[in-house]
């Protein structure tokens, strides 16, 4: 859905047009790729918007990635609003989508409902993700009848990780019956497209040929209809082991580091601040 393309493009005239559901939809039909990033904060927000980023998810990974915590389970809906409010205040053309945290929905569709609500109210988003097939179709179904468009998530989702035993490949063998029979859940349930994590390839082919709403990929191959990372991963910020299905498109712990270094050396010389970063 970038650039040249008639969905969501920039117009010189009157500004950036709002990616909406609609589009998604579009881009499916035209073969045409989304494409999202993770954001957590202004200003990653506004660089990833003006760069033709079709949608900013402010995922519960910012529990890894801002809060310090291990996993994403400690994440809470009041840690999440004030990210998602900025992020959704600096873009202009991207469909930005709030991610449900763990313990906001579980417990049925009045919670799933109540938890949306807040999001849509409080920060300025335009959609929210929960994660869950089969058992969280009914939670989808309220949110949607709500008026409130919801992204779902399949395969490998994190909020579950100890339940799946790990952090497992999704549809393998037997499982692809089980993932199949998730996708066309939260399509039924009427969430406008579904994120697949790290499934093999060739399930994400089939769930994406079976489906009518658009399929995101986080490590389910290219056979999707559109593809998401988590910004840290892919700009080279996250330390440690990444996982293999991401490319890194910058250094940024590298270009961070190599500054602080040079700022720092700067100061002990007495190099820094110079004349010309002084008042008179
Ligand atoms: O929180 C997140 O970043 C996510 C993506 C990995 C899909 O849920």
């Amino acid at each position: 859905m970038s650039e040249q393309n008639p969905y969501g493009g920039a117009s010189a005239s009157d500004g950036p047009k709002r990616v909406r559901t609609r589009h998604f939809q579009n881009a499916k039909r035209d073969g045409i790729k989304i494409t999202g990033l993770t954001s957590y904060d202004q200003l990653t927000a506004r660089i990833f918007d003006e760069a033709g980023i079709d949608f900013l998810l402010v995922g519960d990974s910012a529990g890894n990635n801002v809060l310090g915590y291990e996993t994403t389970l400690p994440v809470t809906v009041d840690e999440l609003i004030p990210l998602t409010r900025a992020v959704a205040g600096a873009v202009r053309r991207a469909f930005v989508v709030a991610d449900m945290p763990f313990g906001s929905y579980e417990s049925g569709a009045e919670e799933a409902l109540h938890t949306a609500v807040r999001f849509m109210k409080e920060t300025g988003a335009h959609a929210v993700k929960l994660e869950g097939g089969e058992r969280s179709h009914k939670q989808i179904r309220r949110i949607v009848q709500s008026g409130i468009p919801v992204m779902a998530h399949i395969g490998y989702t994190p909020q579950s990780e100890h339940g799946l035993g790990g952090h497992i490949i999704q549809g393998r063998g037997e499982g692809l019956e089980q993932l199949l029979a998730d996708a066309v859940a939260v399509q039924e349930a009427g969430a406008f497209a579904v994120v697949l994590e790290m499934v093999p390839s060739d399930a994400a082919r089939q769930i994406t040929e079976r489906l009518d709403i658009p399929t995101i990929s986080v490590g389910a191959g290219p056979h999707t209809d559109g593809q998401l990372l988590v910004w840290t991963d892919w700009a080279g910020l996250t330390p440690g082991r990444i996982p293999k299905f991401v490319k890194q498109y910058a250094d940024l712990s590298g270009i961070l580091g190599a500054a602080a270094q040079a700022w720092q050396q700067d100061v002990s010389a007495g190099v820094y601040p110079g004349p010309e970063h002084s008042y008179e």
